[in-house]
């Protein structure tokens, strides 16, 4: 298992030193337009840094990006395009180990969990319910891995605007602080920022019987002044890894959590995943509403625009989880319409398009829904 791990992770490392060694131009960079770029870029995200010795860390990081991104750019640049953005000053490690999470092989379900989806013949050529007013704005969580809180409030704000015709932003944070739920045998788990499962926090919704609206108790792990809750009850050590070494009471699920704040009348009562097919996705997201889904994001850092498409993306290891709103075709380019939670400054104002019909990086492998009582 860990060889063949190994030998894998040697092919890709060899797919893109081989694809690279193709490349026409030579990058580089000189000290003055760096450092002018960088200033540019640190004005532009607000970004300061305890000392000089890590600005100049940073800049020696930026500086690989910026050569990485244009590689990038000549390799691929047909079909997608990738740029500086608000993750210029992560190594790509940085940003797996604090934006992603774990990666892991797609959870499975039982049979019965399976929705039966009817499969219309005339299939609309392209959907977007945005276009429906059924999405909210894009939110953006920050320095942490939370994403799969937003995917999972995304739905259900998604299945709220259909069932009740009003569109809310519920509470990210809720499920951060409160979300404890694991499913022992399959050794999924939430884990707050450090990663977690929509269907899981399904059954949390089920269970804690009600959601809050954002206004009532907002988001606030991971950004500027981050709050600090401890983990949610539950919290699995051995699946999530040690608990957070420092937090307060008083930024926690047991002191914040107010059920009488919850929306009147949303209740979560069921959940249901979606088959791997992708035209039964289609049709399941037309008749449903937005749906959760998990993708390998790892090639995602640097994405600007375009059908995201890697050479090397391996569907097997989830590492992000996010919401599907559509689908459409560029050229003969069938794509999905995703929305993100990194800001509205990244991608397509905070979506990307992705290829579709292909499994491409596992984003038909883990499709779910909440269902409203
Ligand atoms: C939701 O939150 C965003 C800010 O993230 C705000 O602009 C928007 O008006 C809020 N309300 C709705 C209904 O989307
Ligand atoms: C945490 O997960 C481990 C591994 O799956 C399991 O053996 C253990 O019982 C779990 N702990 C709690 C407190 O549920």
């Amino acid at each position: 298992m860990q060889n063949s791990l190994i030998f894998r992770t040697a092919i890709a490392v060899c797919i893109i030193v081989s694809s690279f060694a193709t490349l026409t131009k030579h990058y580089d960079i000189s000290d003055d337009r760096l450092e002018s770029l960088f200033k540019n870029w640190l004005d532009q995200h607000d970004r300061d840094y305890n000392s000089f010795a890590e600005y100049q860390q940073r800049m020696i990081v930026f500086k690989e990006n910026y050569i990485q991104i244009q590689k990038m750019n000549e390799v691929f640049g047909h079909d997608m395009k990738f740029e500086l953005n608000k993750f210029s000053d992560l190594t790509e490690d940085e940003f797996r180990n604090t934006i992603l999470m774990r990666p892991q092989a797609p959870p499975i379900h039982s049979p019965s969990r399976f929705m039966k989806v009817e499969n219309v013949e005339d299939l609309p050529a392209s959907f977007d319910w945005r276009e429906h007013n059924a999405v909210t704005p894009v939110k953006d969580q920050g320095s942490v891995g939370t994403c799969w809180a937003f995917s999972t409030v995304q739905n259900v704000e998604g299945q709220w605007f259909l069932k009740s015709k009003t569109l809310t932003n519920l509470s990210v944070e809720q499920i951060v602080d409160c979300d404890g739920m694991q499913k022992i045998d399959s050794a999924q788990a939430d884990c707050g920022v450090y990663g977690g499962w929509p269907f899981l926090s399904f059954q949390y919704l089920i269970k804690q019987g009600g959601i809050e609206p954002e206004t009532a108790y907002p988001y606030c792990a991971g950004i500027k002044t981050p709050c600090e809750p401890c983990n949610a009850p539950g919290y699995n050590k051995t699946l999530c890894g040690p608990p957070i070494p420092f937090c307060y009471i008083k930024d926690s699920c047991e002191s914040k959590l107010d059920s009488t704040k919850f929306v009147s009348n949303l209740k979560v009562v069921d959940w249901k995943a979606i088959n791997e097919d992708e035209t039964t996705i289609a049709n399941a997201l037309m008749s449903t509403g937005p749906l959760s889904v998990a993708l390998n994001a790892e090639m995602l850092q640097f994405y600007h625009k375009g059908v995201f498409n890697p050479i090397f993306c391996n569907p097997k290891n989830l590492d992000h989880a996010v919401l599907l709103v559509g689908w459409g075709e560029e050229g003969s380019k069938p794509y999905w319409i995703v929305k993100n939670s990194w800001g509205t400054s990244w991608g397509e104002q905070g979506y990307f398009r992705i290829l579709r019909g292909k499994g491409t990086c596992g984003i038909n492998t883990q499709v779910t829904t909440a269902i409203l009582g």
